[in-house]
């Protein structure tokens, strides 16, 4: 089968779409024909060997954490899924042919395949922090970020629990965190006094890592009620780090849950061949992402 890897770490060009061996699925798990593979930061951060020690990867590598597809194997003991079933969910070098899935779910009948394979890691990332921050219904929750993948995510899963949110994203992007259901203002200068003007907020999160801990810490009175996951400076602040991949279990659930109340839309900003991988990275990399990129297949 195709499968993009890469021997050495690097940036864009190491990327090679390679023949490999196909995976088969062990217990546990399933193996689908990946039809989509969702695009996420860890992706880059992993193939230029990033944060080793938290995620350590031998190489050759595969890539990728989330796709959706139609599953062509189902490994001993598991159950409630057969060969046919169209799935999303999340494994391991998913920007390939065929990948093996540790957690999935059946794809809602109304979504694409590219649409699908967006959602899973950004929804588990997204209801960890909901859960994790300690924001209630009728409260407001400060979202730096707010308009990319995990931010589409939260903003979405907070309007339907009656959280109010303030996002901060560029000027291209106050529309659509808007029509997400959120005041909208800019990031850069001056923007905490514009979010001042919003109203008061009693927790924040940081997606976006752009060195905003201090003012989330002012506009909420205090480090315990902010939580980031892109900001490694978070204990010289006092602020708590949220990085416990899989913890929240029935995510995936969840997401059906939303997507079948007609809660949850996350667009597909644009989709990239296979071939194209490297793009794909390039272009998430450049962090301007609305919604999501995700890999065809
Ligand atoms: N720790 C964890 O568990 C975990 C899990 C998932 C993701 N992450 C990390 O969290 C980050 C976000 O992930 P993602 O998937 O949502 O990324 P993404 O889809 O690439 O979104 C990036 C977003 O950041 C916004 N942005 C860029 N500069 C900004 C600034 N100065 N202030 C505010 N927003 C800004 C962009 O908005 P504009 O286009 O409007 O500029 C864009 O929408 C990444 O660094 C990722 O590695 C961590």
């Amino acid at each position: 089968m195709k499968r993009v890897s890469f021997a050495e770490f690097g940036g864009p060009d190491v990327l090679r779409l390679e023949d490999a061996e196909e995976p088969h699925a062990g217990p546990g798990r399933i193996r689908i024909a990946v039809r989509a593979a969702g695009v996420n930061p860890v992706d880059w951060r992993l193939r230029e060997g990033q944060s080793l020690k938290a995620h350590p990867v031998a190489l050759p590598s595969g890539v990728g954490l989330d796709a959706a597809g139609v599953v062509d194997e189902v490994g001993a003991g598991v159950t409630g899924v057969a060969v046919g079933d169209r799935v999303f969910g999340e494994g391991e070098n998913t920007y390939a042919e065929y990948a093996v899935l540790t957690a999935w779910a059946r794809m809602p009948e109304e979504l694409t395949f590219e649409e699908a394979a967006g959602y899973p890691s950004v929804m588990e990332t997204a209801l960890r922090l909901l859960r994790e921050v300690g924001v209630a219904p009728g409260q407001t929750l400060l979202v730096s970020g707010a308009a990319g993948g995990v931010g589409s995510a939260v903003l979405q899963i907070a309007r339907d629990r009656g959280i109010a949110v303030i996002g901060t994203a560029g000027a291209a992007n106050q529309d659509y965190l808007r029509r997400l259901g959120a005041l909208a203002t800019t990031y850069g200068e001056g923007w905490a006094g514009r979010v001042r003007q919003l109203g008061r907020v009693d927790a924040a999160l940081d997606l976006a890592g752009a060195g905003v801990l201090r003012e989330l810490i002012e506009l909420t009175g205090d480090p315990q009620k902010v939580l980031t996951i892109a900001d490694l400076d978070a204990p010289r602040f006092g602020v708590r780090f949220s990085g416990t991949a899989g913890s929240v279990p029935d995510a995936l659930a969840e997401t059906v849950a939303l997507l079948a109340r007609g809660a949850l839309h996350i667009p597909v900003e644009k989709a990239y061949p296979l071939a194209e991988a490297a793009a794909a990275h390039i272009d998430s990399r450049a962090g301007h992402t609305r919604g999501r990129r995700v890999i065809v297949v």
